[in-house]
């Protein structure tokens, strides 16, 4: 894929889409081909989480299969807090996503003519399409190479968007700021889509990229706007755990076609927490293997826990999962002859930025689309394969976006700064590294309100301490309007990373408070010290500046 960079950009688009994966990419092909568009992204066109998914995208197309039992199945896993009116909009429009998706040339596998389907937990049906276990790339690859050829979208990589430009009364977007090419400038624009992925990085376990520092989750709350449901992560139960490997995700469709999770004596102790054993809803296994490797801690020989993928033909295997025997063998196991070491490990964020069907935010002009969005439906805890579904079916209702014209820049003031912020950035870094431990200690599979409250004082002393610091305060101050000139490229590279830390900890803040204020556990949130789900809390938690309250009126019944 070619990586695009470019040296000048126009200081006025008609719609500013931020991110490339899935939702984003998809949005911009959406978007009517007459405007203008800017399609940012931090790294190269196909780094996301998008990119890394395996398993596949669920659509209830088989004839023997309808969306009503897609719905049902959405909202049983969604425990109480899905909102009907979404999931019924995409799950009756899966049918004309994937259709485009097939016309547009994404080689799913077949089954002879048909689409082949496997099952993942919590699905009634056989209904997730793939590309071997590299359906995210396959579905990427595609909508990239679309993008590029649409003379009306203009790609930008390595470009980090920082700040949201709002008018004067704070009440509509006008704008994004952005760090790029050794340069901060704005950008004009009376639409802006934040399509920027999750925010896995936040957690020391995780299967998201790198890039997933929940950007656009942070940009849209400091903006003012309404998030909701921040306390439900859900953690995949299934990662590559080996010393010195990344959390590499070893798919569900791995135990959907007959792998077994085993521990050290080869005991299927899944079933010890659930009757469906390895197949549970996600939240039921991850915590099925937090709660086996805690219970096997005393003996630490024992306390691994693997899936055995020796229980699937041989011969279907190569054909199903050639990703993961590749990467399980860099790692020096051959999964023919052994199983795989796992545990659990973040891996998809339920809040996000609320949203209504037309992806719209509370802030006028500002929209969003994919895992930064909450359009209401994961509730609780997503089923398996709906993500890239949600991606496309949201993203395609900005084909009916109306932009206000005859926006003009100004002219733009050019600044010079002789950045001298080496030695602040030791504790920007430190930072960086302790945070993720931090959270995944307090606010992982099982929370409990003294944990959430040490790291709650831990990470707002974090956010003082920075607040201090000059290359912070340098950030803040940085007016519409105002072009910076970046002295070196260690200046960029250290804006950057003082950005993403700054979200990161804001999003700890508020994952923190709202997870501290939900006193029940339900879908990805178990309080150890709340254990059962509470009636009073079939509620969304909504977010907007240091304020939270409930709100039940989107709530579905299952
Ligand atoms: P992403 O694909 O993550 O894209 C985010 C984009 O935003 C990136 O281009 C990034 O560079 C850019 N960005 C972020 N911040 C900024 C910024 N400040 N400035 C500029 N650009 C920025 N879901 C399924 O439905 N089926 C699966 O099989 C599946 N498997 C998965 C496997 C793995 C390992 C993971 C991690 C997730 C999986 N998921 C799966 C979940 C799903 O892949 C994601 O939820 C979905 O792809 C998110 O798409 P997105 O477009 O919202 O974000
Ligand atoms: C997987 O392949 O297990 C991931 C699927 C998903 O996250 O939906």
């Amino acid at each position: 894929m070619p990586r695009l960079t470019s040296l000048t950009i126009s200081p006025y688009f008609d719609i500013i889409v931020v991110g490339s994966g899935a939702a984003g990419l998809y949005a911009a092909l959406c978007l009517p081909a007459h405007l203008r568009v800017a399609l940012l992204t931090k790294d190269t066109i196909n780094m996301g989480a998008s990119n890394y998914a395996q398993g596949g995208i669920a659509a209830a197309i088989d004839s023997e299969d309808y969306p009503l039992l897609h719905l049902e199945d959405t909202l049983k896993a969604g425990v109480g807090l899905c909102d009907r009116q979404s999931v019924q909009f995409m799950v009756e429009n899966a049918g004309a996503a994937i259709a485009h998706l097939v016309e547009m040339g994404v080689a799913f596998d077949r089954k002879g003519q048909k689409l082949a389907m496997t099952l993942e937990s919590a699905h009634s049906r056989p209904r997730v399409l793939h590309s071997a276990d590299t359906t995210g790339r396959a579905i990427i690859d595609t909508l990239a190479t679309k993008v590029l050829e649409q003379a009306n979208i203009q790609v930008i990589c390595q470009a980090v968007a920082l700040n949201l430009w709002l008018t004067p009364q704070k009440d509509r977007v006008q704008g994004i700021s952005i760090l790029y090419q050794g340069k901060i400038q704005w950008l004009k624009s009376s639409v802006v889509v934040l399509a920027t992925g999750g925010g896995g990085q936040i957690f020391a376990q995780t299967t998201n990229p790198e890039v997933s520092t929940g950007d656009g989750v942070a940009i849209a709350w400091r903006a003012g706007a309404v998030l909701r449901d921040l306390e439900f992560f859900q953690f995949h139960p299934t990662a590559l755990t080996k010393a010195g490997a990344p959390r590499f995700l070893i798919s569900e469709a791995v135990r959907g076609e007959g792998a077994h999770l085993i521990d050290v004596r080869g005991n299927r102790f899944a079933f010890e927490y659930h009757p469906v054993g390895e197949l549970a809803p996600r939240d039921v296994v991850s915590r099925a293997i937090f709660h086996h490797l805690h219970k096997t801690a005393a003996e630490p020989t024992h306390a691994h826990v693997y899936l055995d993928l020796r229980t699937i033909d041989s011969e279907r295997i190569p054909y199903r999962f050639p990703n993961i025997i590749n990467v399980c063998r860099e790692w020096g196991i051959d999964v023919f002859q052994e199983p795989i070491p796992v545990a659990p490990a973040a891996h998809y964020w339920m809040g996000g930025i609320a949203c209504d069907l037309m992806s719209k935010t509370s802030i006028c002009g500002l929209y969003a689309i994919g895992e930064t969005a909450s359009t209401g439906v994961h509730g609780a805890n997503r089923l398996a394969s709906n993500s890239l579904l949600e991606c496309l079916v949201f993203a395609s209702q900005l084909s009916h976006i109306k932009i206000q014209p005859n926006l003009v820049a100004p002219d733009s003031e050019i600044l010079q700064v002789n950045s001298n912020w080496n030695r602040e950035m030791e504790k920007i870094e430190s930072i960086r590294q302790m945070l993720p431990s931090l959270m995944w200690e307090s606010a992982g599979i099982s929370r409990q309100r003294d944990l959430l409250d040490g790291a709650l004082h831990q990470v707002n002393s974090w956010r003082e301490d920075l607040a201090s610091l000059n290359i912070v305060q340098f950030l803040d101050k940085i007016l519409p309007n105002q072009m910076i000139e970046l002295n070196s490229t260690d200046a960029e590279q250290q804006l950057r990373i003082t950005a993403e830390t700054l979200n990161l900890l804001d999003l700890g803040y508020l994952i923190l408070k709202s997870a501290a204020w939900r006193t029940e556990s339900r879908g990805g949130h178990y309080r150890s010290d709340y254990p059962q789900t509470s009636e009073d809390w079939s509620v969304h938690t909504l977010v907007q500046s240091d304020r939270l309250w409930k709100f039940s009126e989107y709530c579905s019944e299952n």
